[in-house]
């Protein structure tokens, strides 16, 4: 399974990607408005996202009709050879999925909430599709369900588009999807870090440590 950072903070990609668990990343227009902060430009910000990630950076496109998503997902290409155009799942999005898959751009259909939305997009050639499980949950539907459909329903035909589990919240949604068998989950860096954390290892590291420390030290030269 590969995990995602959902983020477009350098600080929290530059810290994730250290530890060796990052493969790739989404955004969205909001998380990119909360860096806009300052001087940084759209095209500073991505192109240093772009150099520290190893993997698929998904950037959204903001149009509403399929030409101007288009044009705008080739310039956004042209930051990169890494970029995934992410695409909204409308009818103007399909068309664009289309022309996309045609000229051998990636494309990530997103603000997925539905199976039949899920296989619309992979009919029209999305490379990825991301259903948003947290705010499925949030309306009291269960976001982890609409996972496990989509996964047989791409099962059951052999459909290729990989799935990205996207709004993540915490790491129960991320262990669901892992034995879901999803391909991706794009999660905060917080609910990454905390996909590492548990009482017990940190209660016996301190055990470990106060022990350690009652042994005279002259005896454990090597
Ligand atoms: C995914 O690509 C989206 O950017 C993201 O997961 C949305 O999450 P949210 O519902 O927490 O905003």
């Amino acid at each position: 399974m590969k995990f995602f950072l959902d983020t477009a903070n350098l600080a929290e990609i530059k810290e994730g990607v250290s530890w060796g668990c990052v493969d790739g990343l989404t955004t969205n227009p909001t998380l990119i408005s909360k860096e806009m902060k300052g001087e940084i430009d759209f095209r500073s910000l991505i192109n240093e996202i772009l150099r520290l990630v190893p993997g698929p950076v998904s950037l959204e496109v903001t149009s509403s009709k399929h030409e101007e998503m288009v044009e705008e997902a080739k310039r956004l290409k042209g930051l990169g050879k890494n970029v995934v155009i992410k695409i909204p799942t409308t009818i103007e999005g399909l068309k664009a999925l289309k022309i996309l898959k045609d000229l051998g751009i990636d494309t990530n259909a997103t603000l997925v909430f539905s199976v039949n939305q899920a296989l619309m997009v992979a009919k029209a050639g999305a490379t990825y599709v991301s259903p948003f499980v947290g705010r499925l949950d949030d309306i009291g539907e269960d976001g982890m369900s609409l996972i496990e459909d989509i996964k047989t329903v791409y099962d059951n035909y052999s459909i290729k588009t990989k799935i990205i589990v996207a709004s993540i919240r915490h790491p129960v949604h991320v262990r669901e999807a892992a034995l879901i068998g999803a391909d991706i989950a794009t999660m905060p860096f917080d609910v990454m870090k905390k996909l590492i954390g548990h009482p017990k290892t940190d209660e016996g590291l301190k055990r470990f440590t106060e022990d350690w420390e009652k042994i005279d030290k002259n005896k454990l030269r090597f």
